[in-house]
């Protein structure tokens, strides 16, 4: 297990504050939560307002940040895209692949998130790779075999790198809906016996796995004490500085 692993904190904006918006909220963030030893914080910003974030966080090391996609390509004529080696010239530390939004809005598909995981990887930053299932494909009793070919098709195009993943069930995401700490747990020891048969014993032992959907104050401790939940990947309600210092300045009880 990641006995290990600093619980890390992330938060999504997804298409949510602008440069000045993400300054803001960095002043007041960095005024609300002090800077804990025992885990991670990391921002997703929208690309546009990650210098402004990372500028405004600079006395604070411990609060990291992260592009939301990144093209498959290092460089090329693809109007509008930004690579991840751009990316890793800003100062970030993570990327994100793979999130529902971009599978469903994008056509980011399994070999296409698979592809940006390796670009990410080579540019030096740390990809976050999200995967989960729909409630069609939940009902239909598909859970493992979903997560497995997500799974599968990363582990399938990378070099045994360690990484980080997000287990956010499509269903739970922005709808107010929690995977219960069951269900979470259920589907945590999947993924990681999916990335175990994919990649081997240490590669799932060394693995981080988030947990996603409509994380909020009320829900955060009980889901940080899932077995198996490594760190959190937190949408709305990390908009709100003062929701995600209470989310972030949570209880871990006996991790
Ligand atoms: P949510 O989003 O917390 O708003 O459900 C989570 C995510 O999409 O990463």
């Amino acid at each position: 297990m990641t006995a290990r692993a600093k619980p890390l904190f992330a938060a999504n904006w997804k298409m949510f504050k602008g440069p000045l918006e993400a300054e803001e909220f960095a002043g007041s963030f960095s005024s609300l939560y002090a800077a804990h030893p025992d885990r991670r914080v990391a921002f997703f910003p929208p690309a546009i307002s990650l210098e402004a974030f990372v500028r405004a966080t600079e006395q604070r090391p411990d609060l990291e940040a992260g592009i939301q996609d990144v093209h498959e390509e290092v460089d090329g004529a693809h109007t509008g895209a930004i690579s991840a080696l751009m990316a890793a010239q800003v100062g970030l530390t993570w990327a994100l692949a793979g999130h529902s939004e971009r599978r469903r809005e994008f056509g980011d598909d399994d070999a296409l998130v698979s592809a940006k995981v390796c670009r990410i990887l080579d540019s030096g930053l740390k990809p976050i790779v999200c995967i989960g299932e729909t409630l069609e494909e939940r009902e239909a009793g598909m859970l493992s075999e979903v997560l497995e070919r997500q799974i599968r098709a990363v582990l399938a195009s990378v070099d045994g790198e360690p990484l980080t993943w997000a287990y956010e069930p499509v269903w739970a995401i922005g709808t107010g809906l929690t995977a219960s700490p069951d269900d979470a747990g259920e589907a945590h020891e999947i993924v990681r016996e999916a990335i175990r048969g994919g990649g081997g014993g240490e590669l799932a032992d060394s693995a981080v796995i988030l947990y996603g959907g409509s994380v909020k104050p009320g829900n955060i401790e009980q889901l940080m004490a899932v077995p198996g939940v490594d760190g959190v990947l937190v949408g709305g309600a990390s908009l709100d500085p003062e929701t995600f210092a209470s989310i972030c300045a949570c209880s871990l009880g006996a991790r």
